[in-house]
């Protein structure tokens, strides 16, 4: 760990900055990282530390990629930006034709944004506008999976879990219909949840994370209860907002989540994966019905919603070249050999002492530990299985018990050995925190 006297830049960052996530007065001092090469970050004093969560989950093809760069170097010195309104610029319009050719066919429109959570945020603006379009402005509430994470705009939080982490903001979020995630063994139970919920006046949006609940510890559900969730809404007017920001671009095996469905949602949202994490954009597409509700003679029906950098142009550069190099041939294979390894690490694991459940679905894998009954073991837990893997110099950023991998798809099988390699050592950590078991009476003496 750098330390005071070391590491100026470290000293620097602590004089004026304020980082997200962390409580500035015990939080250690940030890692100074001058340079990126594939899945490895390089500090300051040269150590390089293997990074196995793609930054927060937005890497796809490694740091600084020579195909990214240039691409966004050749539109930096084109055009870095024109306002959207009234304007428009060839990569936003490439952008859309190609994420439209491969989005689920009723997908229509696409509307760019800044970040995951103005991407939620537009998602939710289209929904409650389209009722009010439509004459049915009652129609507002949004029925939202109980542990989940949508982003930390006002809107984004209503719709996510009632954490303690927008503890401060609950009576400034709107009122929402919380219903259970639907894990193995539960379908039953969530979607007679559902059902009720449905049966409400007023329900405007069901909006989810698809397949994978990704801040709630990577809690994974199926396709099929999903696309039943969805056909269910269907029958009763709702739309469907399927939050793509952690899934999107080929995460959870195929290039969507949503492309495992068999009923489609009405508006998806994407961002983190979309420029392959070099630049920060959003993007809100939707079905014909919704964007057509907004077509008038009245210029207050139009969805009056946008960011000074709508369609950046040198974003839109990014996600195209990052869109290029995912789906091509090598990409597909990476992601293969990804999740086929960590197939074999989860049957070398799943049944050991010290293990609750692995979890895995595409390039992600999830261990939860099992730190036996004690659940205020948790935080020490944490911060022990995070220092582990900085000591390790690999970056992981566990959610409790859970760790989890989400490697850039260019990790390769010798930096999956060490990271499965940390995830083994905090097994044994688990086990050292663990209460001595009782010894069977006849093994006493
Ligand atoms: C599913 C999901 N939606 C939205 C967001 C918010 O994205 P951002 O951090 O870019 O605002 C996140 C971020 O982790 C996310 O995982």
């Amino acid at each position: 760990m750098p330390t005071l006297s070391s590491t100026s830049l470290a000293n620097r960052d602590h004089a004026v900055l304020w980082h997200p996530y962390t409580q500035m007065q015990t939080a250690p001092l940030p890692i100074p990282i001058v340079r990126g090469e594939g899945s490895w970050l390089i500090a300051e004093d040269g150590t390089r530390y293997l990074d196995g969560i793609s930054s927060w989950w937005v890497n796809l093809h490694g740091h600084a990629h020579p195909h990214i760069a240039e691409r966004v170097s050749e539109q930096l010195q084109t055009l870095e930006h024109v306002l959207f309104a009234g304007f428009t610029h060839p990569t936003a319009v490439e952008l859309a034709e190609q994420l439209l050719a491969l989005l689920p066919e009723n997908q229509a429109r696409v509307f760019y944004s800044d970040n995951g959570s103005t991407a939620v945020e537009v998602a939710l603006k289209m929904v409650l506008q389209y009722f009010h379009n439509l004459g049915q402005p009652e129609r507002r509430t949004f029925l939202c999976f109980r542990d989940s994470y949508h982003g930390d705009t006002f809107g984004a939080m209503a719709v996510s879990s009632r954490g303690a982490f927008t503890q401060p903001f609950w009576p400034l979020l709107f009122e929402v219909e919380f219903i259970d995630v639907p894990v193995p063994g539960r379908e039953a139970e969530v979607l007679a949840q559902l059902h009720t919920a449905l049966t409400r006046p007023n329900v405007a949006g069901f909006i989810f994370e698809p397949l994978v609940l990704g801040t709630a510890g990577m809690v994974m559900y199926s396709p099929a209860v999903l696309t039943e969730m969805i056909r269910s809404c269907h029958q009763h007017g709702v739309l469907c907002i399927s939050d793509e920001v952690m899934t999107g671009f080929g995460r959870t095996g195929p290039l969507f989540a949503s492309s495992l469905l068999t009923e489609q949602p009405d508006i998806m949202c994407f961002s983190k994966g979309l420029t392959g994490g070099t630049l920060a954009m959003g993007l809100t597409t939707c079905a014909a019905p919704i964007y057509e509700a907004f077509l008038s003679d009245d210029k207050m029906r139009a969805l009056f919603h946008g960011h000074s950098y709508t369609a950046n142009p040198v974003a839109c550069a990014a996600a195209l070249a990052s869109l290029e190099l995912t789906r091509a041939e090598r990409c597909t294979q990476q992601r293969q050999a990804i999740e086929d390894a960590h197939a074999a690490f989860r049957r070398e694991i799943e049944m050991l002492p010290g293990i609750r459940q692995v979890r895995h679905r595409g390039t992600i894998l999830a261990v939860e530990y099992d730190p036996g009954e004690g659940t205020s073991y948790f935080s020490r837990l944490r911060d022990a299985f995070y220092q582990l893997a900085i000591d390790s110099h690999v970056v992981l950023r566990p959610l409790g018990n859970v760790v989890y991998l989400l490697p850039p798809y260019c990790t390769t099988a010798e930096e999956l050995t060490l990271l499965y390699g940390v995830l083994r050592q905090m097994r044994e950590l688990v086990l050292d925190f663990l209460p001595a078991p009782t010894l069977p009476e006849y093994l006493h003496d």
